[in-house]
């Protein structure tokens, strides 16, 4: 069975992270395709306002709030989404994200929430999709990863390691279970502009994000189509030949640390640790 008959009228998409930033054009760029879409995230209220949305556009919406860092969190939704909206067909594991603050100031318990959110949380759902998939003989996993780890973006040393650990995970996933007639995707993601946590980072700073140096949140989700239907591997979004940088990094591994101080990047998550730092120390006070 071809993969891409995930998509269409009568299947079911479960999209994480959709409640705010990039989840909620994937979820949109779904709907349009025809699908049941089941939105998640932890904000009910940003979760409502998304799918009236969609609604207003003539999707076939809901939404459950769930924290994904809880345990059993992950195992639970599937159920309840199987039961309320029927079987999923397509898994999209989007939510993700990195607090940017520094890895040893960070408690061990909040470095492993990151891993527990970018790497865990995807990976249970995924085996929580997995046995009804093969049942029924067809599905798609898309997991959304980033370029940190092979640009050793400064800062972000759990996240690169989940994000890194998606990457791996996705690629025998789809090794093992595509002959069933389940697949998997990984999209990896360089910076994206127009929604999303760089959008927002850039936004507190007073930075503006160069389009020749981003790609749309847009075409995040148009990627995301693009990879169910053409059952693609692996998709580098970003601009310029994505997957030939990619590739360079992990060649030279000193050449992505490189760029990152001559492009200022390594400068701006600098003043982005120290507005965190702020941002917490007034938290706490
Ligand atoms: N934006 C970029 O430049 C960029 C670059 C590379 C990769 N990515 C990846 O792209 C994906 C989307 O990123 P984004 O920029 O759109 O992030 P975002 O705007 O911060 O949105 C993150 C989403 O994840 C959800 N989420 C966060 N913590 C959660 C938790 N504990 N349980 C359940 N849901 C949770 C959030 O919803 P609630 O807050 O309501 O829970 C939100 O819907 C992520 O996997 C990110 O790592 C983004």
């Amino acid at each position: 069975m071809k993969t891409s008959s995930v998509l269409g009228t009568g299947r079911t998409a479960l999209v994480t992270g959709a409640s705010r930033g990039i989840g909620p054009l994937i979820a949109r760029e779904i709907a349009r395709e025809g699908n049941r879409v089941v939105l998640t995230g932890r904000s009910r209220e940003e979760l409502q306002a998304v799918a009236y949305a969609l609604r207003d556009n003539g999707a076939d919406v809901s939404f459950l709030p769930t924290n994904l860092v809880q345990p059993w969190a992950a195992e639970a939704l599937v159920q309840t989404v199987e039961r309320e909206s029927g079987s999923i067909d397509l898994l999209v594991n989007n939510a993700g994200g990195d607090p940017q603050r520094e890895f040893d100031r960070m408690t061990l318990n909040e470095n492993l929430d990151i891993l527990q959110l970018n790497l865990v949380a995807p990976l249970t759902l995924s085996h929580s999709v997995l046995g009804g998939m093969l049942q029924r003989g067809h599905g798609h996993i898309v997991n959304i990863s980033a370029l940190a780890g092979r640009v050793a973006f400064p800062y972000t040393e759990v996240y690169a390691a989940a994000k890194d650990g998606l990457i791996g995970f996705t690629r025998v996933l789809r090794n093992d279970y595509r002959g069933r007639g389940v697949s998997a995707s990984v999209l990896i993601l360089g910076p994206i502009r127009g929604a999303g946590q760089g959008q927002r980072t850039a936004d507190q700073l007073g930075l503006k994000l160069p389009p020749f140096a981003t790609a749309s949140a847009e075409a995040v989700a148009r990627a995301v189509i693009d990879a169910i239907r053409h059952d693609r591997a692996e998709v580098v979004v970003m601009p310029g030949p994505g997957r030939l940088m990619k590739a360079a990094m992990d060649y030279f591994p000193g050449l992505g640390p490189a760029i990152n101080r001559i492009s200022g990047s390594t400068a701006t998550m600098q003043k982005v640790i120290e507005s965190r730092k702020e941002q917490n120390h007034v938290a706490l006070s």
